[in-house]
């Protein structure tokens, strides 16, 4: 693992790996990014640098902290970052389940974490994807991944629109992101991802608060979708192997 992503540069820039992890398959409040291209990742580093890839909700810190490291990390720190996490694998990190209820959860280091008090609530319209052992993560085992608790009936929902395009609504995902959306050049996987980071994607790229050069083509793809649809999609594409 390089300097960069296990110590990062004293006081400037934190340590890649602290919020990706070692094995580049980050956080609900992060992003994975084992196994995506390394031109892909410096674009987007860039993006967020310029001002072209921000959150919809400007108060969100975790957001802040990668922005404010997109300044200060260098040229040739980035490019050595992106080559390591573009040369893991990715491998399966969230388990999806279809529920009616759920644990009554918090918000607690950025992640949903079940109340101490225990009980059970319904799950409405949204994705809950909390650690599978709070402890191991926090301790940053990269054995110990994630649950997403989808809607039930999301993730069919979701592949109807991920592979049919719904009647014009929208485009099937695999014309651009490859027949498994495990990526194509430097279009990036969608398989196997964080839901909670799927959909904040999808959100932030109708917003327009995702706008890099890059980024055009999915416009019009999420131009039409509720955000009903947005949970439904990532919960299809977080059901499939990365
Ligand atoms: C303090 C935590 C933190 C650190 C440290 C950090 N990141 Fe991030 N990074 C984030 C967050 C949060 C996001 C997700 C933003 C979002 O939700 O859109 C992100 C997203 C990204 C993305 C976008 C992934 C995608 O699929 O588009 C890339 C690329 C990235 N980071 C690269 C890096 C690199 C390289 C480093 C080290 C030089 C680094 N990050 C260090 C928090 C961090
Ligand atoms: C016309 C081509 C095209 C189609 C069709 C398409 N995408 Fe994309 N998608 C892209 C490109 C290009 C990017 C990279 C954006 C960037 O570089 O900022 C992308 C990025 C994404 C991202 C952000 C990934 C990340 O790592 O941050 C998500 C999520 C996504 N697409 C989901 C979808 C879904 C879901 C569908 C189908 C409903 C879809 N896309 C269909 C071209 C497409």
């Amino acid at each position: 693992m390089p300097g960069i992503v296990a110590h990062g540069r004293t006081p400037d820039v934190f340590a890649c790996g602290y919020c990706h992890l070692p094995n580049g398959a980050g956080r609900p409040e992060n992003a994975s990014l084992a196994g995506l291209p390394a031109d892909y990742i410096v674009q987007q580093v860039a993006d967020f640098k310029n001002g072209l890839r921000r959150s919809s909700n400007p108060k969100r810190l975790p957001m802040a902290f990668m922005i404010a490291l997109a300044r200060d990390v260098n040229d040739a720190e980035l490019r050595t970052a992106a080559q390591y996490f573009a040369s893991l694998k990715p491998k399966p990190w969230i388990r999806v389940v279809e529920t009616k209820t759920v644990p009554r959860m918090h918000v607690d280091g950025w992640m949903m974490v079940p109340v101490a008090s225990g009980g059970t609530e319904l799950i409405g319209r949204r994705i809950l994807e909390t650690p599978e052992n709070l402890e191991q993560t926090e301790l940053r085992n990269d054995a110990s991944g994630f649950v997403a608790y989808v809607p039930v009936g999301s993730i069919d929902k979701g592949r109807l629109l991920g592979t049919t395009g719904a009647s014009g609504k929208t485009t099937a995902c695999a014309t651009c992101h490859g027949t498994d959306l495990k990526g194509v050049g430097n279009i990036p996987s969608i398989a196997g991802r964080s839901p909670s980071y799927v959909v904040r994607q999808l959100y932030d790229l109708r917003s327009g608060d995702r706008a890099g050069a890059a980024a055009q083509p999915m416009h019009p793809i999420v131009a039409a979708l509720t955000v009903e649809d947005m949970i439904s999609i990532a919960a299809y594409t977080a059901s499939l192997a990365p």
